[in-house]
């Protein structure tokens, strides 16, 4: 038996496309969420719609400093784990996020063999408390699942190179599946506050690089709002904290948290896409949508290679990148292989597991 740790938005995604490559060979999966997501329109709108198997069990960790969330989920993950240690034979994890490294450590700690999906990913920013929890858990894990063969080379340079597999990125397993779905099903007016006619920008922010200070944030507001069109953001919960007395241009409309349908449909129908998002990056590229990313780096760097997606670390790189498009006819395929990556993550896991 596989037991995979989930905890946040993304990985929910994630998730989904490799569990009915595994349910298909047969693999019986423990699904644990820790409970670091809690509101419905971050956690359970995503099981439902993606039709995700039900979590074997609900951590309900909830909200608290990294310390303190990581701290609760290793007692009540090694608390679950432990009754069932004959039976996993490996626990999987996703990305970067606590429940990753929380995942990985109780593992480790049990003497489980840890299998990371995302491995390699680096954005050598040590500030990033995304940075820390992939560095540990490629660190804690025994089979690797790269997105690319940058991560494969970053792994190496790391000093790992065994049980390493370049596989392509599961959210683009994802994306295929579920964007017919995303078109059939939701309707772009009952979701964008103006005219689903219009051109517009959609926007999301939310690490911590951007919202801790109030500066910050207010100042990269104030610059999409100078961009001269409408602009849309579903804002994450972290954010709308950070939101609180900033006054928004009125160019900017605001919703509540998006389910992964809604967003692959309003991506697909904007003009580009600003955001610190790591996962959105990728959509907007296999979706051919110009993305603009609200930092210093990014660890999807093919990403920037014919300048479908720039960096603007600050509002005035911001400002002057908005205007410039991709080199025409310069798109190609990134992060997908012949064999979608999550039937290669299932096939090679069943070869190795049995
Ligand atoms: C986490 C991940 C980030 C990922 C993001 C996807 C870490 C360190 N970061 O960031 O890499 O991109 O998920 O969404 O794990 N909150 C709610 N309701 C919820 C969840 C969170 O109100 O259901 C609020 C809480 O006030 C919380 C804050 O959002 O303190 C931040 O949540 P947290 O899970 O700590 O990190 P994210 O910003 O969601």
């Amino acid at each position: 038996m596989i037991a995979t740790i989930l905890g946040a938005r993304p990985q929910f995604i994630k998730a989904a496309v490799v569990s009915a490559e595994l349910k298909k060979l047969g693999i019986e999966e423990y699904i644990i969420h820790t409970g670091q997501h809690y509101d419905a329109n971050m956690s359970e709108v995503f099981w439902k719609e993606l039709e995700l198997p039900s979590p074997a069990i609900n951590l309900n960790v909830g909200s608290a400093s990294p310390g303190k969330q990581i701290a609760l989920m290793l007692e009540r993950l090694e608390a679950y784990l432990m009754p069932f240690l004959d039976k996993i034979r490996l626990v999987l994890v996703y990305g970067d996020t606590n429940s990753t490294l929380a995942g990985a450590l109780a593992a480790a700690n049990l003497g489980i063999p840890v299998a990371h999906i995302e491995a390699g990913l680096r954005s050598f920013d040590k500030t990033m408390p995304e940075e820390i929890n992939r560095v540990l858990t490629d660190h804690l894990s025994r089979i690797f699942f790269c997105s690319s063969a940058q991560g494969v080379k970053w792994l190496k340079r790391e000093g790992i190179d065994d049980q390493v597999y370049e596989v392509g990125d599961v959210m683009a397993d994802a994306l295929t599946r579920y964007l017919p779905l995303a078109e059939e099903k939701i309707r772009l007016e009952n979701i964008l506050p103006f005219d689903a006619g219009e051109q517009f920008i959609l926007l999301t922010i939310h690490r911590q690089s951007n919202t801790m200070s109030k500066d910050r944030l207010a100042s990269l507001i104030e610059a999409v709002g100078t961009l001269g069109m409408r602009v849309f953001w579903p804002v994450h919960p972290r954010s709308q904290q950070a939101l609180k007395d900033l006054k928004l241009p009125n160019n900017i409309h605001l919703a509540g948290p998006l389910s992964y349908l809604e967003m692959l449909k309003v991506l697909n129908h904007s003009y580009k896409l600003i955001t610190d998002s790591g996962g959105l990056q990728k959509e907007a590229y296999w979706l051919k949508k110009p993305c603009i990313t609200l930092r210093t780096e990014t660890e999807w760097v093919e990403t920037l290679e014919n300048k479908w997606n720039r960096l603007a670390p600050d509002t005035e790189s911001l400002r002057s990148v908005f205007g410039h498009g991709p080199e025409a006819g310069s798109w190609k395929p990134l992060y997908t292989y012949a064999e979608p990556a999550s039937k290669a993550i299932a096939r090679i896991l069943g070869e190795i597991y049995g």
